[in-house]
């Protein structure tokens, strides 16, 4: 009891300090949270930016009530997926006129997948991590059973090995630069060279790592790559997704869902499809505009801010974080499944303990909201625009509070999402 109190004082001392020094410290304004809430959950669903309710209502009441139809046009909307995934491209490293907004990841998945395995039509199989999130594992699936693939399912650490033995026989390797359950940092540098090398292309999902890090889809020679618009880059539940297919692609590519706006003449309404130049190609069907808009408001939480800094901040509370975990939490039966090497952490730390979802939920109660992923942990998520490293100390010092107290149910109802 002593020693947790002195060691929550020194913390608190060295949590003050931390985040007087912290240059990034102002951009919290850029969203509405509420005020008694630490919010840990950022990389699930972002918070609300603050310019996104004025930019929605001036969509609504303005572009939609007055301007009609005549706003296709006139506010922009036909341009938005890719304006909207140039916006995005600057986040991720990639030169204008090579990623799109719009659909959700998974349909955005099934696309880049197809696609990639029709640029090595006669390689036969598809390789992915077996711990990858559940919709990148059954999308590579349904593409090998439509294209006659075989879907090998190899770990990061693997794959060196693999590709050395079986190289020439793979299409496309799928993984993603942080495992969501761990928090994990993979090597995104050295898996694209490998796929490269073995004449594979590479395809990234970028979910949890687009605006939580700085990523450089070009200068890595990436092929293609996805992520969600709703975690760290905040765009809103259901916000759309993004493609980006690199330009030395886009004349081959052929997209498994040839709808009419990926057309090159869309309002020619040919009886034949003639695909867009670039990636318009990859467009679909008529965009989500409220949603596309409201991603593109909450992007401007972005304005000015360098990734580098963001990742350094993040590095520090995550750093923060695991220090108070180790002094805090470990006595109290937790252990960390995040890597304590900086350079293999993403942006969250997670940490198990048998009664991960009771905790998760109590926590909540008490103003912390974090996650869990069954079945034992515990996942913090860190988004350095709005996150101090007081947060990360005040939710290290309630999950120990009511750990210590067995202030939660160690058996909680498990129906529905728990956030
Ligand atoms: C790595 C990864 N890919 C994809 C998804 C979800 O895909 P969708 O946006 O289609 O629901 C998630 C959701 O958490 C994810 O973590």
């Amino acid at each position: 009891m002593t020693t947790a109190l002195s060691a929550t004082a020194a913390l608190r001392e060295r949590a003050a300090q931390l985040d007087s020094d912290d240059a990034l410290a102002g951009l919290r304004a850029r969203f509405l949270l509420p005020p008694d809430v630490v919010y840990l959950d950022g990389n699930s669903l972002g918070p609300l930016p603050a310019a996104v309710p004025a930019a929605l209502d001036d969509v609504v009441r303005r572009q939609w009530a007055t301007g009609l139809i005549g706003s296709w046009n006139a506010a922009g909307w036909w341009e938005a997926p890719l304006r909207v995934g140039d916006a995005i491209g600057r986040l991720i490293g990639a030169e204008p006129g090579q990623t799109l907004a719009g659909d959700s990841t998974s349909v955005q998945l099934f696309t880049a997948l197809d696609a990639a395995a029709a640029l090595r039509p006669d390689r036969p199989l598809l390789v992915t991590d077996p711990g990858h999130f559940p919709t990148d594992r059954y999308l590579a699936e349904a593409v090998a059973r439509r294209r006659d693939l075989e879907v090998r399912h190899v770990p990061p650490a693997d794959l060196p090995r693999f590709l050395a033995a079986e190289g020439e026989r793979v299409a496309v390797v799928s993984y993603s630069p942080v495992d969501f359950r761990t928090g994990e940092l993979y090597d995104m540098r050295a898996t694209t060279r490998a796929a490269h090398d073995a004449g594979a292309l590479a395809l990234w999902d970028l979910c949890h790592a687009a605006g939580a890090l700085p990523l450089d889809v070009d200068a890595l020679g990436v092929d293609l790559a996805v992520g969600c618009g709703y975690k760290f880059l905040s765009g809103g539940p259901g916000a759309p997704a993004f493609l980006y297919v690199a330009r030395r692609h886009h004349a081959a590519l052929d997209t498994p869902l040839p709808g009419w706006t990926g057309h090159a003449d869309p309002f020619g309404l040919s009886r034949t499809y003639t695909p867009a130049p670039g990636i318009a190609r990859a467009r679909i069907g008529t965009p989500p505009i409220l949603s596309l808009l409201a991603l593109e408001a909450a992007l401007t939480a972005f304005d000015g801010v360098d990734l580098a800094q963001v990742r350094a901040k993040s590095l520090s509370l995550t750093g923060f974080f695991l220090r108070c975990a180790d002094e805090l939490l470990a006595p109290l039966g937790f252990s960390s499944v995040t890597p304590a090497d900086p350079g293999r952490r993403g942006s969250q730390v997670t940490l198990r303990h048998a009664h991960a979802r009771g905790l998760a939920v109590a926590l909540a109660e008490r103003g912390v909201i974090a996650d869990m992923r069954a079945p034992d942990l515990l996942r913090f998520g860190v988004n350095a625009l709005f996150t101090s490293h007081r947060d990360m100390l005040t939710a290290a010092s309630r999950l120990h509070d009511l750990t210590r107290e067995a202030a939660y149910d160690p058996a909680p109802p498990t129906e529905g999402p728990v956030t």
